[in-house]
């Protein structure tokens, strides 16, 4: 299994339909895709595809359900985990909540999120002008 983190520091630059197309992609290379829509409070990849899941993260920070529970099977061929809409609680987590998350996403997706939070702190200390980010993209496609 692999794990690919899309984020940047700045709103609008195309991140939402970045996943969708990269996992319509994958899809067509017989890849099962889960995409977990990580902008919590805002969520965009339900309202890029046009759904309204039920259930969404919400539920899994409020503890009565898990997040195995909350996948939603799309009709493209993957599968989603929903952010909530309009939620602002959860744009602040608190660091129980961000650990519950956390050790779910472990637990059940089996993926160590350790190394994608080290790079992400890496950037935020290291924010500078001078700093110049070249994004590589590494596919393996079977
Ligand atoms: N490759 C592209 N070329 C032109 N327009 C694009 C491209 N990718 C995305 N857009 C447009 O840019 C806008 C922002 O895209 P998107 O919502 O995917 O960005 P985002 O980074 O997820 O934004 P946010 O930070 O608000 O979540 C949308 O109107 C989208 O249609
Ligand atoms: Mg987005």
């Amino acid at each position: 299994m692999r794990s690919i983190a899309i984020a940047s520091g700045k709103g609008g630059v195309g991140k939402t339909s970045f996943v969708i197309n990269l996992a319509l992609a994958l899809t067509q290379y017989h890849q099962k895709v889960l995409i977990f829509d990580a902008d919590l409070g805002l969520a965009n990849v339900d309202v890029m595809l046009g759904i309204s899941p039920k259930f969404d993260i919400r539920y899994v920070i409020n503890g009565e359900l898990n997040l195995k529970e909350i996948v939603y099977s799309t009709e493209y061929d993957f599968d989603l985990i929903p952010a909530s809409s309009g939620v602002v609680e959860l744009t602040h987590l608190n660091s129980d909540q961000k650990i519950l998350l956390k050790d779910q996403m472990e637990e059940v997706f089996k993926v160590k999120l350790t190394r994608t939070l080290q790079v992400c702190r890496y950037f935020r200390r290291r924010q500078d002008e001078r700093l110049h980010v070249r994004p590589i993209l590494r596919l393996r496609m079977r």
